[in-house]
């Protein structure tokens, strides 16, 4: 069963793309399963930066990309997307890029939603990224998306449309905006139609032979389990569910095809946009690790807030994902710190939790309690191999993985590929 689930442990942006890079440059198809284009990451492939946000990450290089029915797509997004790669010289054509055919898609009228509802929340808000992410997940579950399969049938398009928009228009009038134009949506729906259409098709089957064929797929997951809209911390999370359970439902193959289970986790924790934090720093540590890790959001550029590794969380999203191994990310930012920190429990009005609690308002409240211990002041940037690295950071990773309960499969330590520590070969079970 050589097949690879990647996904994000923490809050997202635990350094996923180097990873997935390193394992789609192996696998023989690369799947995008849930999210859509709220995720981002750049690429950097013989000296060429390519920045992707929609697009599976195997598209670069050729490498056969899918884009399964539990995204949302924006198809003009879409469009851009490919436009500015095929710009670089990147070649997507339908030998080597679907697009499920039951895929919803975003609109327009998704976009607004987002950020009427994001400026009138005020100090409240999610902090979303604003592509309409949520709106277009909730008219799939209402049952009133209209998906890439109904750009093939326009004509008939109207009861379904009039459904959607009587919803949006009694949404939209709350927020004193005019009715959705009808014909100006229907008109660009008409236009950017054939360019999604010749992508798309029932990629379960295109899967289902790909998985015959003995090929090695990749399961490319976006933002992190913190973030899923069950096992996050909601109201604080992103509306699809980011776990690895997802690569199955969202992709149309079955869970016994998603394989290894590599949860990508970094070394301290990061997390954009509002919502509990249990572990955040807003002092000058805080603050050294955003600059050292260059913490700023790829697709908002937003600043990311900062902290301690939180081994509860980890330990949670690990059981809650079924994780295999981890991928340990940006040890090196962690260099030169006299001591370094570990949250190993909460307490929570006077008791101590092994677990995060589901309610918000418990959430907000619990303190870490923390395991402190030596730093290192070596460079661990580059290692590639345990004798590189220095004795403390080795007892920092060994006690990040006891803590978890999940084993080390590999530990990247710079942004190349090269530079990576590795344990046990997730295509190589
Ligand atoms: P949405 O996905 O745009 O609805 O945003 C909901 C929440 O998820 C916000 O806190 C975003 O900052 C966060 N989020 C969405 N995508 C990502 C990502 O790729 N990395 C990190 N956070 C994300």
């Amino acid at each position: 069963m050589a097949n690879v689930t990647v996904i994000g442990a923490q809050w997202g942006d635990e350094g996923k793309g180097k990873i997935v890079d390193w394992l789609a440059s192996r696998a023989d198809a690369v799947v995008r399963f849930q999210g859509g284009h709220n995720a981002g990451h750049t690429l950097v492939v013989d000296g060429n930066v390519y920045k992707l946000s929609l697009l599976p990450s195997g598209i670069v290089t050729g490498t056969l990309s899918i884009i399964g029915n539990g995204v949302v797509l924006d198809p003009w997004h879409l469009k851009s997307e490919i436009e500015k790669l095929e710009g670089q010289g990147v070649s997507i054509t339908d030998d080597n890029f679907a697009i499920a055919d039951n895929c919803p898609l975003i609109l327009p009228i998704h976009r607004d939603l987002d950020g009427l509802r994001e400026t009138a929340a005020g100090s409240g808000k999610i902090g979303t990224t604003g592509r309409g992410i949520g709106p277009a997940y909730e008219d799939k579950v209402g049952r009133r998306a209209i998906r890439v399969c109904d750009l093939a049938h326009l004509d008939s398009l109207e009861p379904q449309l009039d459904r959607l928009c009587a919803h949006h228009d009694a949404l939209r009038a709350g927020f004193d905006q005019p009715p959705v134009d009808r014909e100006a949506l229907l008109a660009e729906l008409r236009e950017i139609a054939p360019f999604v259409l010749q992508f798309a098709q029932p990629v379960w089957k295109r899967l289902k032979k790909v998985r015959k064929a003995g090929a090695r797929i990749l399961f490319e997951g976006a933002q992190g389990v913190l973030l899923d809209i069950d096992h996050g911390t909601y109201p604080f999370v992103t509306s699809s569910n980011t776990v690895s359970g997802t690569a199955a439902s969202g992709s149309g193959l079955g869970p016994n095809s998603t394989g290894f289970v590599l949860g990508i986790v970094k070394a301290y924790t990061t997390r954009v946009g509002s919502g509990p934090f249990p572990t955040e720093l807003s002092d000058e540590v805080g603050q050294r690790l955003g600059e050292r890790g260059h913490e700023f959001g790829t697709v908002t550029g937003r600043q990311r807030r900062c902290g301690w590794f939180d081994a509860v969380l980890v330990r949670q999203s690990c059981a809650i994902s079924g994780v295999t191994g981890i991928a340990l990310t940006k040890v090196d930012v962690l260099d030169g710190l006299d001591k370094v920190k570990i949250c190993t429990g909460y307490r929570l009005r006077g008791k101590i939790m092994d677990y995060f609690p589901s309610h918000a308002a418990d959430q907000a409240e619990v303190e870490p309690i923390y395991e402190e211990m030596d730093g290192w002041s070596e460079s661990t940037a580059g290692a590639r191999s345990w004798a590189d690295l220095p004795a403390n950071a080795i007892k920092y990773i060994q006690r990040v993985q006891e803590l978890i309960e999940t084993p080390v499969a590999l530990v990247s330590t710079s942004p190349e590929r090269e530079d990576t520590i590795l344990v046990r070969d997730p295509f190589v079970d």
